[in-house]
């Protein structure tokens, strides 16, 4: 795989104040982390950092915080779900940047973990400004970053205070690098035959995602939203299915380009179709060319899901993102569902990338049987797309 930043093992951190970059945007209802698994997923890190003798000061972006304090986005909540993890106290710092601030993490002794309040409450953490990166850069002598969830963006926390450390006082954290050790194994370090099963609602916001994946696999599975553009590609009727229109051209595209490649591209053979999801009791199964003129398909049939059963039974290496039809809703929910226990079958290496399929994973309750489950959604797209990440970058 392509060379990767400095580890967290291979810097020094004993007495040192770390700056550790986190992705705890976390679903939070009523002051409640409802979903702990960004949280779960980075106590490696902190447990370690403490055990050198660190004083952790952890950052993290959540929600659309908009530049401004917004306390419907604040991290306490996550705070609280880190000390409960830690067994011990965590201190929770109302800014991430300021004087106070600066006081307070002073005060910190060696293996004390403090969590700054939500970097998005300052316009210079999506701007990247320098002023801002360098103000929290003023808390620590280390920086390591192991938000990968983050990892394709370009913000002050995430990507320009790396600059104001030495090479050997930055690197990854240990979510990071098995992120990206992952990762790299469905984009350049391939065990063949490859599977690629993409779906979601819609096919615009993943067109380099599928392009990338196409050049890359063996086989491409289609699901969701995103058939529905296939359908319409081969001058089949879709009905009142969702179709964007500048999506139908770029259906056409990848199908000739399969072709050429000699990649089988498995398109649904069947859908479960209603007159709308409110009368999901009205659902019934068509072929890809009988999706009535009033009604839209909402999920994939039961003839696709055996068909992909037998690409999924011999592939050596499967990517999944995107869920195969309004999994939300029963029984739109079948497809899904079926495409999460092949994937918890197959003995290749699975990855599965993206919120809405981690999802429907853990809903299944499957995601022990699964090689890998990513906590970066556009940061795993991005990365399956060969499109650089930021974060990752600015640490070389
Ligand atoms: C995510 O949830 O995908 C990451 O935390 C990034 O969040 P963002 O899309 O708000 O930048």
């Amino acid at each position: 795989m392509a060379t990767l930043p400095r580890s967290i093992d291979t810097l020094s951190l004993s007495g040192k104040r770390l700056f550790l970059r986190v992705d705890f945007n976390v679903p939070v209802k009523d002051g409640v982390v409802k979903d702990d698994t960004r949280i779960v997923e980075a106590l490696a890190t902190i447990r370690y950092a403490r055990e050198q003798g660190a004083r952790v000061i952890l950052a993290s972006h959540l929600g659309k915080a908009k530049g401004a304090p917004d306390l419907k986005y604040t991290l306490r909540p996550a705070a609280e779900k880190l000390a409960l993890h830690l067994g011990s106290p965590v201190v929770f710092l109302p800014d991430c940047v300021g004087a106070a601030t600066e006081a307070s993490v002073k005060a910190l002794a060696n293996g004390d973990v403090a969590l700054l309040e939500n970097v998005r409450f300052h316009p210079g953490e999506e701007g990247n400004d320098p002023e801002f990166a360098r103000a929290m850069s003023r808390l620590a002598d280390v920086y390591v970053n192991d938000a990968f969830g983050t990892a394709h963006r370009a913000h002050a926390s995430t990507c320009g205070m790396a600059e104001y450390y030495a090479k050997d006082a930055r690197g990854v954290g240990f979510l990071m690098k098995k992120e990206l050790e992952a990762l790299s194994r469905v984009v350049t370090d391939i065990e063949r035959p490859f599977a690629a099963i993409l779906g979601g609602a819609k096919i615009l916001g993943k067109i380099a995602a599928l392009e990338a994946l196409v050049e890359k696999a063996d086989v491409v599975l289609i699901g969701g939203g995103m058939a529905n553009h296939f359908v319409a590609a081969m001058g089949l009727p879709t009905g009142k299915s969702l179709v964007e229109p500048d999506g139908v051209p770029i259906a056409r595209k990848v199908m000739d380009r399969c072709k050429e490649r000699g990649v089988s591209l498995v398109l649904p053979s069947d859908f479960q179709v209603a007159p709308s999801l409110a009368a999901a009791d009205q659902a019934h199964v068509v072929p890809i060319d009988g999706i009535p003129s009033g009604e839209a398909a909402l999920d994939v049939g039961p003839k696709t899901l055996e068909m992909f059963r037998r690409f999924l039974a011999t592939a050596r290496t499967v990517f999944w993102n995107g869920p195969m039809g309004v999994f939300e809703t029963k029984p739109f929910d079948q497809g899904t569902f079926g495409v999460a226990t092949l994937l918890a079958a197959c003995e290749g290496f699975t990855v599965v990338g993206g919120g809405e399929s981690v999802e429907a994973i853990n809903a299944a309750g499957l995601a022990e049987k699964i090689s890998h489950v990513s906590t970066g959604g556009g940061a795993s797209l991005d990365f399956v797309s060969g499109k650089p990440l930021p974060a990752v970058d600015a640490l070389l």
